[in-house]
């Protein structure tokens, strides 16, 4: 390997937007605000709200309603950087580009690899969780599905095969073409929308103040339990903050985009704010309408309230329109992980014919490629432990833009920022610190497997991504 010369793992790269790429890498911009806003909303509203709401009661009793504040508020900081730094860089790649630009190669290579993490299992966690609503959907229909094929090995079955097949059915049609896509995401947005509300409606009359207490059984910070859960408001709100990312997905579609320098701002401040107000609800009425303990451990809690109220026939709907609606968030991630396996192939740190673009305009290796590697983990994988570990990957993306903002605000001034976060200078270290504590509020077991995945990562990097990277210049 030789000398490792220090300054080429600071050495940063000078971006460019999508026009400026050659033809055949180059994206088409057929992206407007309404389609990014609806491209944000799809990517976020998932299987956090579905159902680690369930998991968050379980944790935090009642006071999981302080948990969706709390990840709300990191989230709300972390997407006001994003936005300044999404408008500022209107460049594919999302964090690993900004910190290219910013940070310098070495935290670009930690962040790109940290948003592999994010993207394919978020990408795995929603096929598993879509695959149970599904299978369930079909068992309430009377049309049996073997058990072997519903689940993978670790859950005594083989494989998870409606996670794989979901899989394939969104990548096809990213592969068909990104304004085709964003139109089905627009319907299938509103579906999942007009469901929460349906459930909001349904749910709010059977509101009872009495099932707010105890508020807080387990106490407001986060203490270990059995099997290294971590109990809690806060040990809640690290396993709920999962449902509040995605915002970030928008700005890998800034080569997309129709005008971005305003439309990003506006999709990703927008969908963010919009979201917080439809959990904040749905939470409410959630806990208001059955004690804690009978739905915090089932897979499809908001279902089972509404069976639980008498709502048989309502819940069935919801269940259908959750199982119609959650690939908006798996067309959303697995378009944002193509982007950024694009951006990572464009810089030289991944085979370059991998790049390629299609005559349709999207890069279809990347997206076969990334499709089969999010299918083995949901095909075999089990549920718990990946949505935390997704969301270790994300609070490290997370930490970096917010870091870029601090950092290009000192050093680069003068530099054009058509979207300023207000009061920078108290709002990315909240989003630093937020997502900090929020890392170490998460599974001891999670923080070791992220650690292991950058260790691999880094290897990586020194025996053959540095020497091929070309996209950095030492300064
Ligand atoms: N926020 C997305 C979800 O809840 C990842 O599914």
């Amino acid at each position: 390997m030789g000398m490792i010369n220090l300054a080429s793992l600071f050495r940063t790269k000078l971006i460019l937007t999508g026009d400026d790429q050659p033809e055949h890498h180059r994206l088409a911009r057929t992206l407007g605000w309404p389609s990014l806003v609806a491209l944000g909303v799809g990517a976020i509203v998932g299987t956090g709200i579905l159902t680690l709401i369930g998991v968050g009661a379980d944790r935090a009793g009642p006071a999981v309603l302080l948990s969706f504040v709390v990840a709300g508020a990191i989230c709300a900081c972390a997407a006001l950087c994003y936005a300044e730094m999404a408008t500022m860089i209107p460049a594919s790649g999302s964090a690993y580009t900004y910190s290219y630009a910013v940070l310098g190669e070495i935290f670009a290579w930690v962040v790109g690899w940290s948003l592999i993490l994010e993207y394919s299992l978020v990408v795995s966690t929603v096929a598993v969780g879509w695959s149970g609503y599904a299978v369930g959907f079909l068992k309430g229909l009377g049309v049996p599905f073997p058990e072997a094929l519903a689940n993978g090995p670790a859950l005594g079955g083989v494989v998870n095969l409606p996670a794989v097949a979901i899989i394939a059915v969104v990548a096809g049609l990213l592969m068909l073409g990104t304004r085709e896509s964003a139109r089905i995401n627009m319907i299938l947005v509103v579906l999942k929308i007009v469901t929460l509300a349906l459930f909001v409606a349904v749910a709010l009359p059977h509101f009872d103040a009495a099932n707010f207490a105890p508020f807080a059984p387990n106490g407001y910070g986060s203490t270990e339990g059995t099997g290294g859960v971590k109990y809690g408001v806060m040990g809640a709100a690290a396993i709920i903050f999962f449902a509040f990312y995605g915002f970030d997905a928008i700005s890998t579609a800034a080569e997309e985009a129709k005008n971005p320098e305003r439309d990003l701002a506006i999709g990703i401040v927008g969908s963010m704010l919009a979201c917080t107000v439809i959990y904040l609800v749905v939470a409410a009425v959630a806990v208001g309408a059955l004690p804690v303990a009978q739905f915090g451990k089932s897979a499809e809690p908001l279902a089972l309230i509404l069976r639980s109220i008498g709502q048989g026939g309502v819940a069935t709907v919801v269940a259908a329109a959750a199982a119609i609606a959650l690939p908006t968030v798996l067309l959303a991630f697995l378009y944002g992980q193509s982007r950024i396996f694009l951006v990572m192939a464009r810089d030289g740190f991944l085979p370059q014919s991998l790049a390629k673009i299609s005559s349709r305009g999207t890069p279809v290796r990347i997206t076969v490629l990334t499709a089969v590697l999010v299918s083995i983990v949901a095909g075999l994988m089990p549920l718990d432990e990946i949505a935390s570990l997704a969301n270790a990957g994300t609070l490290i993306a997370f930490i970096a833009v917010a870091a870029c903002v601090l950092v290009s605000r000192r050093r680069d001034s003068d530099a054009k920022r058509p979207f300023r976060t207000p009061f920078a200078w108290l709002v990315a270290p909240a989003a630093i610190l937020g997502c900090a504590y929020l890392f170490t509020s998460l599974q001891t077991k999670t923080q070791i497997s992220f650690i292991i995945w950058n260790a691999i990562g880094l290897t990586v990097y020194f025996l053959y991504a540095r020497a091929r990277g070309h996209a950095g210049s030492p300064e």
